[in-house]
């Protein structure tokens, strides 16, 4: 890609999206060129198109097969429609998961054939205490995010993030970054993640 890549993982409710949002803010204020695109989007629209679900939070409840197609078609698209409009020296963030948990087990969110489509410069894990993970899934009454076992299965859920975080990072010859979002101070991990990719 001419562009750069950063890719964006977290848990549900850990406030990857509202990080992005303010990274954006920040981004045009400095005069960078910078895109964010969400993975769960391009899932969603095609599967919607197909009549197999409804909302986003449906998604990780699609057969393993279902999800696995849709996360292929969703990479490429992601490339596509960023290759569309980035130059040389753009940033092009990708709002993701390196996991996902569904009722069969943990799916990785950025297995080698999306490695191999995004070819991330960077992978940026956002984290925060589990214990405001669980209040924020709680505050927040758009979403249904109640599947997740609480402040131990966050913690969990986190641990395993973080590993399957570094495996792709491997595969894809790219730095892992880590940026905690501590509690309202989102503003603070929005400077902390421009910082790191200023710098690539
Ligand atoms: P996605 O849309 O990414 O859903 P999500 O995990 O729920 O992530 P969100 O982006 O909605 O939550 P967030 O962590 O960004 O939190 P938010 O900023 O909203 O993915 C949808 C689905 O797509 C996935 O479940 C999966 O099925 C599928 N998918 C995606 N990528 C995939 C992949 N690669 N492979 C396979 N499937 C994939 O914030 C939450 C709340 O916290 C808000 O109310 C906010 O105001 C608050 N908040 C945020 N920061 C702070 C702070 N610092 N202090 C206090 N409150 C805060």
């Amino acid at each position: 890609n001419p562009f750069k890549v950063i890719v964006v993982t977290g848990v549900p409710g850990v406030g990857k999206t509202t990080v992005l949002s303010l990274l954006q803010e920040k981004a045009k204020e400095r005069g960078l060129r910078l895109r964010v695109l969400n993975f769960g989007d391009f899932m969603l629209d095609n599967a919607v198109r197909k009549g197999l679900i409804k909302n986003r939070d449906q998604i990780r409840y699609l057969s393993f097969r279902e999800q696995l197609e849709l996360q292929d078609i969703a990479a490429s698209s992601i490339i596509e429609e960023a290759g569309s409009d980035l130059k040389e020296g753009d940033y092009l963030i990708v709002d993701t998961h390196a996991i996902i948990k569904t009722p069969l087990g943990y799916l990785p969110g950025l297995p080698s054939n999306v490695i191999n489509s995004l070819r991330p410069d960077m992978i940026v894990v956002i984290e925060a205490d589990p214990k405001e993970i669980v209040a924020r899934q709680q505050r927040d009454a758009t979403r249904y995010r109640s599947d997740f076992g609480g402040e131990e299965g966050v913690r969990q859920l986190m641990d395993i993030a973080r590993s399957a975080a570094m495996a792709s990072a491997v595969q894809a010859g790219s730095l892992l970054t880590i940026i905690i979002n501590r509690e309202g101070r989102a503003s603070e991990a929005a400077e902390q993640l421009l910082n790191a990719i200023s710098k690539l």
